[in-house]
């Protein structure tokens, strides 16, 4: 009874009861975050070109488009500054009370004061030159001043009220100069969810223009992790758990499953996944092309990831939980 002709998978999915009875839970909508940009002035949301289905939003719009995910039980959000104004060469007004970032905070805790906020802590969208961090006179990014400038920015996001922070520079000890700081701020509870293992990787494009955060000049191959090399990309991750980090992170997503799944087998830390904004970008290019069903499309990369170990899914598709999961959000 070990094979055929007696053992016949396809007796389970002969009919739809079947298949039902059989079927994996799909994932519930509190495991995933949404990402979203936040721009200066009132009452405007920019379209996003090179990512349908996703704007820039002003201060003052946050709530209306947040409001029906919070119905639907969404997870939390992850907030990203976008700024046109008022870059310098070292991202002061990353750090500033009245920063795009931190009043986006303080908007979103007022009108959901039960939603999980998380930030993005990193420079490049409010450097001159683009790059996430620092550089000095040769005009390499140094690590070591980068990080305070990381830990400062960390630590008035939870002052704006932020549950965590998310360092995405990539930069040696990120995690441990942001807990230190946290810390000595009395911001104990604050987590840190580390962008632990992100690639350097040919996916951010869309992200990039959303957030004008392109390197003016040069690559970000000096600090983010090479993806052909499969230890490195492990060891980035264990040592943000050496250095404190709450939630641990592969990004992106789909191409790094065995990434994902690695890690996963070495630490019982929650484990996020960020479908980035190439991997969304191309979803919606197939379907529009006539070659795939875009829900469908969108469905079978998050199943993956669960799959694969995600405890939780930072996804763009975040926004159309309802329509990707229709049977989930029956109520
Ligand atoms: C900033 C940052 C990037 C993304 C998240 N945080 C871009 C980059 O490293 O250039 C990419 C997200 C996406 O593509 O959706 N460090
Ligand atoms: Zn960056």
């Amino acid at each position: 009874m070990n094979g055929f002709p007696d053992v016949r998978l396809r007796r389970y999915r002969q009919t739809q009861r079947v298949r039902d009875v059989l079927r994996m839970p799909a994932p519930a909508p509190n495991r995933f975050i949404w990402p979203i940009f936040v721009i200066d002035g009132d009452g405007t949301k920019s379209a996003i070109d090179a990512m349908p289905g996703q704007s820039r939003l002003t201060v003052d719009l946050l709530a209306a488009a947040i409001e029906p995910l919070v119905v639907r039980g969404i997870g939390g959000v992850l907030l990203f500054g976008v700024v046109e104004a008022g870059k310098d060469e070292i991202g002061s007004c990353a750090h500033r009370d009245d920063g795009i970032v931190q009043r986006a905070v303080r908007e979103i805790r007022s009108q959901f004061p039960d939603l999980l906020i998380l930030t993005d802590v990193c420079l490049c969208g409010y450097t001159t030159h683009g790059h996430c961090g620092v550089l000095n006179t040769s005009g390499a990014v140094d690590n070591d001043v980068t990080l305070a400038a990381l830990a400062r920015m960390a630590v008035s996001h939870a002052r704006a009220g932020a549950d965590g922070v998310a360092p995405s520079a990539m930069m040696d000890g990120q995690v441990q100069a942001i807990r230190r700081e946290l810390d000595n701020g009395q911001f104990i509870n604050t987590l840190i969810m580390s962008y632990s293992t992100k690639f350097a990787s040919a996916l951010y494009g869309p992200f990039r223009e959303a957030a004008k955060s392109a390197p003016g000049s040069g690559t970000r191959a000096s600090y983010q992790a090479p993806y052909d090399d499969r230890r490195q990309a492990i060891r980035e991750s264990m040592l943000d758990v050496d250095e404190g980090a709450d939630i641990l992170m592969v990004k992106p997503a789909l191409y790094y499953l065995d990434i994902l799944y690695q890690i996963r087998q070495k630490t019982e830390l929650p484990l996020a996944a960020y479908q980035v904004s190439g991997e969304y970008a191309m979803a919606i290019a197939a379907a529009r092309a006539g070659y795939g069903d875009q829900n469908a499309l969108a469905r079978e990369s998050l199943v993956a990831l669960c799959r694969a170990g995600a405890d939780l899914i930072i996804t763009y598709w975040a926004n159309q939980y309802a329509t990707i999961f229709p049977e989930t959000s029956a109520s």
